[in-house]
C-alpha cells in the first residue's frame, strides 16, 4: 500500500528533485502543479494538507520529468504573462523575457505625445512587443516583422487571442524594412554571437529556437535600416544583450542617431539602447 501524499508533500518533492537542475525549483514546482491541477497558484496555498488523487500525481509527475529535462516552464504551460497580456507561448518563438518589458516601457515614455503614431516592431516572436504596444497605446497603428514564418504564425494566434489589431508582415530586416516613415522601431533583434551557443542554459539552447538567438550582426542591420525608415525626430529602442549597451550606443552614435540614452533593467544591467534620427 503507498502512503497517500498532499499537495504539501507533492510540492516539497518536485521542488527538491528540480533543484538538481533549475534555479526557481519552488516557483517551477508551484506553477506546474496549480496547471496540473487546473488552479491558479494562489490557491495552492489553502489547500496544501488536501490529498492528491493517483490521476493528479501521474499529471503532475510527467510535468515535473519534462521541466527536469530542462524544458522551459514557459513552454510547458503553454502561456505566459507579458505587461498587462497573456500570449500563447510554443516552440515556434523566443519567451518574452521582463527585460524586454522594459522596451515597451521605453516606447512608450517616447510615443507619449505623438498623435497616432506609426510603430515597427522588428523580430516580433510571440508579438510580444507590437501587441503590449497596441495594447497600451490605443491610437497606435502597429506593424511587426519576423523572417520566421511559425513565429508569425503565433504571433497571429496571440493577436486573435488578445484581439489586438496589428499588421503581421514575414520580412528579413537585412533587405530593409518595410516603408515608413515609422515614428518609432522597437527590436528585441537575436544578440547572441555563434560562437557563444554552446555557453547557453540548456533550457534556451535546447529548447528556444536558434532564428531568434543567434544574430551575428542584426542589431546592426535594424539600427542601419531604421535611419531610412523612420521619420524625422522619430526614435529606435532596441533590447541588447548584457555587456552589449556601450557598443550598440556607440553604433548609435556613429550612425547618426542624436540623445542616445541607455536603460538599466529591473537587475541593474544595461539592456536598452534607443535613439533619435534627427534631420528631415
Ligand atoms: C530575440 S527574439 C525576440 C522576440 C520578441 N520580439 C520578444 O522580444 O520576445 C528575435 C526575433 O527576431 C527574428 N529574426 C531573426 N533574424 C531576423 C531577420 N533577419 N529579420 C527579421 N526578423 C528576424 C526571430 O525570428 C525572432 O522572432
Amino acid at each position: 500500500m503507498t502512503a497517500t501524499l498532499t499537495l504539501g508533500d507533492g510540492l516539497r518533492r518536485a521542488t527538491e528533485h528540480l533543484g538538481k537542475t533549475s534555479e526557481t525549483a519552488r516557483l517551477d514546482a508551484e506553477l506546474l502543479l496549480a496547471h496540473s491541477l487546473g488552479r491558479q497558484r494562489i490557491e495552492l496555498y489553502t489547500d496544501f494538507d488536501r490529498p492528491l488523487t493517483d490521476a493528479e500525481l501521474d499529471g503532475y509527475r510527467d510535468l515535473v520529468a519534462r521541466r527536469s529535462r530542462h524544458e522551459p516552464v514557459a513552454y510547458i504551460l503553454g502561456e505566459w504573462g507579458f505587461r498587462r497580456l497573456t500570449l500563447s507561448v510554443d516552440q515556434r518563438a523566443l519567451i518574452p523575457r521582463p527585460e524586454t518589458e522594459i522596451v515597451v516601457e521605453r516606447c512608450l515614455a517616447r510615443l507619449c505625445d505623438v498623435e497616432a503614431p506609426r510603430v515597427l516592431d522588428v523580430g516580433t516572436g510571440t508579438g510580444a512587443i507590437a501587441l503590449a504596444l497596441a495594447d497600451e497605446l490605443d491610437a497606435a497603428r502597429v506593424t511587426a516583422i519576423d523572417v520566421s514564418a511559425d513565429a508569425l504564425a503565433l504571433a497571429r494566434e496571440n493577436a486573435a487571442r488578445t484581439g489586438l489589431d496589428i499588421e503581421l508582415l514575414e520580412h528579413d530586416v537585412r533587405a530593409g524594412l518595410p516603408d515608413g516613415p515609422w515614428d518609432l522601431v522597437a527590436s528585441n533583434p537575436p544578440y547572441v554571437e555563434p560562437e557563444e551557443l554552446d555557453t547557453l542554459m540548456p533550457d534556451v539552447r535546447d529548447f528556444e529556437p536558434h532564428v531568434a538567438l543567434i544574430g551575428s550582426g542584426t542589431t546592426e542591420a535594424v539600427a542601419r535600416a531604421a535611419t531610412a525608415a523612420l521619420a524625422p525626430g522619430g526614435w529606435l529602442v532596441l533590447e541588447v544583450g548584457d555587456g552589449q549597451a556601450p557598443e550598440t550606443a556607440a553604433l548609435l552614435a556613429g550612425l547618426g542617431y542624436a540623445e542616445v540614452v541607455t536603460t538599466a533593467d529591473l537587475t541593474g544591467r544595461d539592456r536598452v539602447v534607443e535613439g533619435q534620427r534627427v534631420g528631415g
